[in-house]
């Protein structure tokens, strides 16, 4: 990305994740434990708490940028993050299980390093577990909130995850799509990745007591936000470090996805994106030597350059939305660590 990278504003973003993740986990821990047997421990499985035995092993249960992302939108407003914890826990409930069923979908076997639940348990499981977490987000909201606030907060949650079906939906139908454009994928994305990070930053909003229209630009702020974060994925997910990312190398190009930099590489008119299209259009399975050959093609014709500027140019639509940028140095933090991140 162009901007300027300071080691202070990392520090920032990195302090910022690490506290919503304390100020989350206790709450997460003791919402997952109430679920019946086998769902706690395949739930507490997949949040790297447990071996699948049961066991307790410390292997992190991701970034927390979506309940990070609640906690900076009601400080924003004046309003000590503690006092939305329910939602931020909620608002990862909801993402966990969308992780859950898109490694059924993706048919990928490893997230951050760990081996998927379905490859685990089996993809009836994962299916019910994926079912579980979301039904339990909407009761630790309801629960906390059992007003009109809770209500809104109740259809917001439901209405994002609609959208985000949507765009997992297009996602996998891309795959065998020719002639997806950059304004398709940017949709696909919008729903996939936008609508559940500007639910999060909403719901922050609309927990410390915000009117109307500020809910709304909190909410465009996350949606902007989810597009750049989802632009980053892309790039992580064809050049990133799999140890750093915790999924496979290559995974993104051997399935034909028609991720960002892949559609701005085809439709660069390059001879590149000539030898790009040739392989996806070809009915054998890519290989991991013709993955790497691939990444050098949507490189060489631009496709991840043309990703890093319309990050860019999102993260400017989301400090735009921002209500008094002044106000959110939280916010502001977790910009930087989704344009700068390497896992
Ligand atoms: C995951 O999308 C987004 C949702 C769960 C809705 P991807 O398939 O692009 O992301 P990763 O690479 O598996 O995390
Ligand atoms: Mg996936
Ligand atoms: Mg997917």
């Amino acid at each position: 990305m162009t901007d300027t990278v300071t080691p202070i504003a990392a520090a920032r973003a990195a302090e910022v994740l690490k506290q919503a993740r304390r100020r989350c986990e206790p709450a997460l821990r003791e919402a997952i434990s109430a679920l019946p047997d086998p769902l706690d421990l395949m739930a507490a499985y997949h949040m790297g708490w447990c071996d699948a035995e049961g066991n307790p092993t410390d292997a992190g249960w991701g970034k927390g940028l979506r309940g990070a992302l609640v906690f900076a939108a009601a400080n924003a407003c004046g309003v000590d993050g503690r006092t939305v914890v329910p939602a931020a826990v909620a608002v990862e409930l909801v993402h966990n299980f969308t992780l859950i069923h898109d490694d059924v979908i993706d048919v990928d076997r490893l997230r951050r390093g760990r081996a998927t639940v379905w490859t685990v348990w089996g993809v009836p499981q994962a299916i019910c577990l994926g079912d579980a977490l979301h039904a339990l987000a909407i009761r630790v909201l309801t629960s906390a909130w059992p007003s009109a606030v809770g209500v809104e907060a109740t259809s917001r949650v439901e209405s994002a995850i609609v959208e985000l079906c949507l765009g997992q939906s297009r996602d996998c139908a891309f795959e065998k799509r020719v002639g997806v454009r950059v304004a398709d994928y940017l949709a696909m994305a919008r729903g996939k990745t936008g609508a559940l990070t500007g639910c999060a930053t909403a719901l922050g909003a609309l927990c410390a007591g915000a009117d109307s229209a500020t809910v709304g630009r909190f909410e465009s702020f996350g949606r902007e936000l989810g597009l750049a974060f989802q632009l980053t994925d892309d790039i992580l997910g064809i050049w990133g470090d799999p140890v750093r990312t915790g999924k496979p190398i290559g995974g993104d190009l051997m399935r034909r996805k028609r991720s960002f930099p892949v559609v701005a590489a085809l439709s660069s008119g390059t001879a590149a994106a000539v030898e790009l299209e040739e392989l996806y259009r070809s009915a054998t399975p890519i290989t991991v030597t013709e993955a790497a050959r691939a990444a050098v093609a949507v490189q060489a014709a631009g496709g991840r350059r043309a990703a890093a500027l319309q990050a860019d140019e999102r993260v400017a639509a989301a400090i735009a939305a921002l209500p008094n940028p002044n106000r959110a140095q939280d916010l502001l933090a977790l910009i930087h660590f989704v344009t700068h991140r390497n896992h």
